[in-house]
């Protein structure tokens, strides 16, 4: 039996999470079973809690999305890093899973940093590779900077000479290195002045049409969040005149999508980053399984500096 946090229903989390025991068979051919080390609280995860996220579990379910775990049996050799990839439940002490479904994390690698590498570090790094290609010295833009996704992308951007210029709502937000552009009146005037083809959105409502009419002419504004919960609604005049591309993205279809090598390379990459302290994630708090509750409400409180994470030992 392996201690878990589980939903039977969606709603408020405050309602419908519980702590519960689940049994796991034996692992049998290319599967694997794995002891969870530390999990993130992603705002996906509250989003698949409240049942508002893209792909939802067929209930009752265990919550998660990420994070590191050693296998233990299986496989795989035991004392592997592991990753299991979304939908397989990672806020519990132990997880059953196929192989198939766990990208290996590089070793080396701080527990903390590397229970986050596999979705925010790696949507960044995913949406520079998809959406390129930049060169040394071309800016990109984003919005939400000191988000987990931001600061991976401000770090992927310093290893490759690519300048980034971020929306922020007060100082100090940007990740140091980046040019900050305080929201307002004047914002899409000084960002256009950059002439940037990438614009990574994370936001949706007005700092979304901010960073449309920014666009050099054919940008691309991927949109990859809804923090404002506001719709995308883009400026006319950028789309037609400007032919603004306006694509969505989303981590969990490009892992399916893409081929091994290419995550393979990217984890090399991130996990380089990480070990030369390039690129690091805060933690604001970490809370042990069993207070679940009071680590899902500081989640949800702005201003947290940090992400929350889950101790699943506990
Ligand atoms: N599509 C994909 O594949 C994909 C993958 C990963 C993440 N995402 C999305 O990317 C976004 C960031 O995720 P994350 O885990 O990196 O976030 P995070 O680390 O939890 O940080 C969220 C950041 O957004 C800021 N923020 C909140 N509401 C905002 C608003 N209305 N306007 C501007 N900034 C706001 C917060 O600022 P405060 O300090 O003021 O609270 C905080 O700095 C989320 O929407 C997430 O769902 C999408």
């Amino acid at each position: 039996m392996a201690r878990a946090v589980r939903i039977h229903a969606h709603g408020d989390p405050a309602a419908v999470l519980r702590i519960e025991d689940v049994s796991l068979p034996d692992p049998g051919p290319g599967q694997i079973r794995v002891r969870m080390r530390l999990a993130p609280i992603n705002p996906a995860d509250l989003n698949v809690i409240e049942g508002t996220y893209g792909r939802l579990p067929s209930l009752p379910a265990t919550v998660g999305n990420e994070g590191v775990g050693e296998v233990v049996a299986g496989a795989w050799p035991a004392g592997t890093l592991v990753r299991p990839r979304d939908g397989l439940g990672t806020w519990c002490q132990e997880l059953f899973a196929d192989t198939a479904r766990c990208t290996r994390l590089p070793d080396g690698l701080p527990d903390e940093q590397a229970a986050q590498l596999g979705v925010n570090p790696a949507t960044a790094w995913a949406v520079l590779h998809e959406f390129g290609p930049l060169t040394a010295g071309d800016w990109v833009l984003c919005n939400a900077p000191a988000s987990g996704v931001g600061r991976s992308l401000a770090a992927v951007c310093a290893a490759r000479g690519l300048r980034l210029a971020c929306l922020v709502r007060r100082d100090g937000e940007a990740p140091e290195g980046a040019m900050a552009v305080p929201e307002g009146r004047e914002a899409a005037k000084a960002l256009k002045a950059l002439g940037a083809k990438l614009a990574l959105n994370q936001v949706g409502g007005d700092s979304a049409v901010t960073l449309a009419k920014a666009l050099a002419p054919q940008g691309a504004l991927v949109t990859i969040g809804a923090l404002a919960r506001q719709p995308l609604s883009l400026p006319n005049g950028a789309v037609i005149f400007n032919e603004l591309r306006c694509c969505g993205f989303w981590v969990s279809r490009w892992y399916e999508r893409v081929q091994p090598a290419v995550v393979e390379g990217m984890m090399v990459e991130l996990g380089g980053l990480v070990r030369s302290g390039k690129l690091h994630l805060p933690v604001a708090a970490t809370y042990p399984l069993l207070e679940t509750q009071r680590a899902v409400a500081h989640a949800q409180r702005p201003g947290r500096g940090g992400k929350i994470l889950l101790a699943c030992a506990g």
